[in-house]
């Protein structure tokens, strides 16, 4: 008898289950011209699918239904394009209707003017005053000696140590940037932090359910805080008549009008710097190190360009302008880094209004993942796609190829991709040049949804003795 019970209820909930998914699917073929594609079970969609399978599920799909094809994922309807064209036509089309479409929930904790959160006029000026913090010539004029002075210090002391590299790197990545926002704040400070912006990072990757315990309400109450300490130091600086040689000082007293902002704006605009160089600029340090470690020769050739640099030196002297543009393997390394580790994955979108794409119609309010994972590995670009080869990118013309989307494309392009590529440049230049590392015990590394090392990278540091 029990037996049966047991029977007749997995054969319900069966029925149950197939009538949500046909459910679902009716829902949405109801809309004439959508892509083909399935829409997974009503809320959740296909997001575990998608979050635990990534590339394979996408490959799957593409398989399935070609290269643009609608899903259901992170609460949204969604169309995913995996056409390099599109998805360049999409980058490059701002205008035209294709916002940037992160999350709400994301968006609730790193701030309403966030540069991802406006569009239009909005955006212009708060990436015209970012683009006066981190552009070309203050990077040149302000930002290298400050970021050759922080990793001299940073990197002191490290011979004999066994170290988690992605821990290190972590903490290098938000340093760096804090320095360069409030130049003189005591480590005490930074201290108390680290911990409130990492909460507030972790917010904008969970489950969206705002209740006490879950990350998300955490993520809320990190923003809080840091509010709370960033409008603390701005009221001690319009005290105090002291020009501090920082990012901050510069956002209260801009010399442009244009980019006066509200001090709303100036808290959001901090938030998305340290945001935006964070992860990124710690994951694809972490994996330089990694890849470095394991291909001895690309170690060799990228040394020997740093100790060409050090040899034009007295000993302690500081890297300029004209030492960092010769380093051209390194650059190398690292768009090899990225492209083989895939730090981005792809980018959001959504539509604000009908629109028809490569033939289908995708209905206003969609979401679009412009999924850029993929042309990292494509056979035609980059021969032998899953082989760090860092000489490919030797040809310049690589960086500027059509489907180059490492650092996204179009209007909202990478303003931190020339700062991000001197701050791992330069992380570099002090640690070949000092130490030589192995790595210490097995360690493993997951590339989907993150890049990252769950029980660490650890590499047992020697001095280097050229
Ligand atoms: C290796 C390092 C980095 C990588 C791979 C990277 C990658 C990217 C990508 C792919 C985008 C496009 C996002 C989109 O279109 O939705 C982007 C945008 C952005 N990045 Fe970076 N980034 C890096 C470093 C930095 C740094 C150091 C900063 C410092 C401020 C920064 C600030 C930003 C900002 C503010 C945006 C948004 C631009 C806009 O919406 O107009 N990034 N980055």
């Amino acid at each position: 008898m029990a037996v049966l019970v047991v029977v007749i209820v997995a054969c319900l909930g069966f029925c149950i289950c197939l009538a949500l998914l046909k459910w679902n699917e009716i829902r949405y073929n109801r809309r004439k011209g959508l892509p083909p594609g399935t829409m997974g079970w009503p809320v959740l969609g296909e997001t575990t699918e998608f979050l635990k399978h990534g590339p394979s599920f996408m490959k799957k799909q593409r398989a399935k239904y070609g290269s643009l094809f609608k899903t259901h994922f992170l609460g949204c309807p969604t169309v995913v394009s995996m056409d390099p064209e599109l998805n360049r036509y999409i980058l490059m089309n701002e205008g035209k209707g294709l916002v940037p479409g992160y999350p709400q929930s994301m968006l609730d904790i790193l701030g309403k003017r966030n540069i991802a959160a406006v569009h239009g006029a909005a955006h212009k000026r708060i990436r015209g005053s970012l683009l006066s913090l981190i552009g070309p010539h203050v990077i040149k004029d302000e930002l290298l000696p400050k970021i050759g002075n922080f990793m001299t210090s940073f990197l002191e002391n490290w011979n004999g140590k066994t170290i988690d590299i992605q821990e290190t790197t972590n903490e290098m990545a938000l340093l760096i940037s804090f320095k360069q926002i409030v130049e003189k704040a005591p480590s005490s400070l930074y201290e108390i932090f680290k911990p409130e912006f990492d909460k507030l990072l972790v917010g904008t990757i969970s489950l969206p359910i705002n209740m006490p315990g879950t990350s998300y309400h955490h993520g809320f109450q990190g923003r809080k805080r840091i509010v709370k300490m960033l409008k603390q130091i701005m009221e001690q600086r319009r005290a105090s008549s002291i020009a501090y040689d920082d990012m901050l000082y510069c956002l209260l007293h801009s010399k442009d009008s244009k980019y006066n902002l509200s001090d709303e704006e100036i808290i959001d605009q901090i938030i998305t710097i340290l945001y935006s160089g964070y992860e990124t600029v710690s994951t694809t340090s972490m994996m330089a190190v990694k890849y470095l470690h394991d291909h001895p020769k690309a170690l060799e050739e990228l040394r020997e360009e740093h100790l060409e640099i050090r040899k034009k030196k007295k000993p302690g002297e500081a890297v300029h302008w004209d030492d960092y543009k010769s380093m051209s393997f390194t650059r190398a390394v690292i768009f090899e880094t990225s492209r083989l580790a895939t730090v981005v994955n792809g980018l959001l979108r959504k539509t604000t209004e009908d629109m028809v794409l490569n033939g289908f119609t995708i209905p206003k309010g969609w979401k679009i993942y412009v999924y850029t994972r993929e042309i990292n590995y494509d056979p035609f670009l980059y021969p032998e796609p899953l082989t760090f080869n860092p000489w490919r990118w030797l040809d310049k013309n690589l960086e500027s190829h059509n489907y180059c989307f490492i650092f996204g494309g179009g209007s909202r392009l990478c303003p931190g991709k020339e700062l991000g590529l001197l701050q791992v440049s330069i992380f570099l230049h002090y640690f070949v040049t000092s130490y030589r590392w192995e790595e210490v015990g097995r360690n493993e590394i997951h590339q989907f949804p993150r890049v990252e090392a769950p029980k660490g990278l650890h590499i047992r540091i020697s001095n280097y003795h050229a």
